[in-house]
């Protein structure tokens, strides 16, 4: 007998994306199961497992920071939908902002919310901004424009990283590939313990995944080890919500130390553009780089991840993966799984755009019946 598939999983705020906080177990559970089924099917090129109905959804891409991969990626999970997507080009430099808009005034005229009937110009709004809290933002904007509105289908806000506050979909793609890449033989997360190295005051991907990982503290047995410069160890608040949610946590000043008891190495670039002018040139980079060396003192099975970019400008080395392992990432070595990691953002994405349209769907169905 073939078992029933899950219920689709809702969160809070839904069904906007902001933060990893408003996700339960439950639902990243059922978010990574639907991404494995988009997965096999993409790898088949078999007929997509969706549960949403193929409408020609408008996905608006904003992104006021660079982005390489997730810009790309939600294109492309988009486009797999069939969904339509238009990316504004450049919007720091090339919408109003640069003639000093607010954000406000932006997502009120990209997305034509509380208008004046027409066809609204967004269906969906995938947003990266320098400042913490634009995603959050642009949600209570399209949220106040829609409440008293004659369409009541929501307008989903997707956080693609909001300066250094959180980078949700980054924490799914980086969930998920621990659940396709760790042959425990168990639960991908029992037992584990995940060393986070690089700048985890600042870095977004960092605070996600950490606020991730507390939502399955109950579940399974999760230990982090923080091995980075003082000057760059994680907010206080994320420390204190992970001794409240089961999380063991440790600091381990010496590199070499931290990594034969990791199973995950997850490592992350200093983000220089969010310094506010601290100096780092002090640092003694070199303490926290992951060498190749390093291969022989992992532990059976364990794998280093990294959200990319690495920072391997030649004005300012060291990059904090050692450019030797580049060879042996693009050879999928077990060992180094970072571009397999990015390469998950296409399925995981459409995955949650597909959850996120099978609810409204379900919202059209009701409205109209
Ligand atoms: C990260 C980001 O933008 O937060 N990249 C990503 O989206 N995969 C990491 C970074 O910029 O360091």
């Amino acid at each position: 007998m073939t078992q029933a598939p899950p219920a689709l999983p809702i969160w809070d705020e839904f069904p906007h994306v902001l933060h990893t906080h408003q996700f339960s177990a439950e639902a990243l559970e059922v978010l990574v199961q639907h991404t494995q089924a988009f997965e096999k099917a993409f790898a088949k090129r078999q007929p997509l497992p969706r549960k949403s109905r193929k409408r020609p959804w408008l996905v608006k891409l904003m992104f006021f920071e660079a982005s390489t991969r997730t810009e790309d990626t939600s294109w492309l999970a988009a486009h797999r939908l069939h969904m339509r997507v238009r990316t504004i080009p450049h919007p720091q430099t090339f919408s109003s902002a640069a003639k000093g808009e607010s954000l406000t005034d932006a997502i009120a005229a990209l997305t034509r919310v509380g208008g004046l009937g027409e066809m609204r110009a967004a269906d969906c709004l995938v947003i990266r901004h320098k400042d913490e809290g634009s995603a959050s933002l642009a949600a209570k904007v399209v949220d106040t424009a829609n409440g008293d509105g004659e369409i009541k289908l929501p307008l989903p806000v997707i956080n693609a990283g909001d300066g250094t506050g959180q980078h949700p979909t980054q924490s799914f793609v980086d969930l998920y590939t621990i659940h396709q890449e760790r042959r425990n033989g168990n639960h991908p997360l029992e037992n584990i313990t995940v060393l986070f190295s690089g700048d985890l005051k600042r870095g977004r991907t960092v605070n996600s995944l950490l606020y991730l990982l507390g939502k399955f503290g109950e579940r399974h047995t999760i230990r982090v080890l923080f091995s980075t410069h003082s000057e760059l160890g994680p907010k206080q608040d994320i420390l204190q919500y992970l001794a409240r949610h089961r999380i063991h946590y440790e600091f381990v000043p010496e590199f070499p130390n931290a990594i034969p008891q990791a199973d995950v190495i997850y490592m992350t670039r200093i983000q220089r553009e969010r310094s506010d002018g601290a100096n780092y040139t002090t640092l003694d980079r070199g303490r926290y780089v992951f060498r190749k060396e390093y291969l022989s003192h992992l532990k059976t099975g364990a794998f280093v991840m990294h959200p990319l970019p690495i920072n391997r400008d030649p004005e300012d080395p060291p990059a904090e993966i050692d450019d030797e392992l580049t060879p042996l990432a693009l050879k999928k070595d077990p060992r180094c799984a970072w571009f397999r990691q990015s390469h998950r953002g296409v399925p995981v994405r459409a995955a949650l755009f597909d959850i996120i349209f099978a609810h409204i769907d379900a919202m059209i169905k009701k409205q109209t019946a």
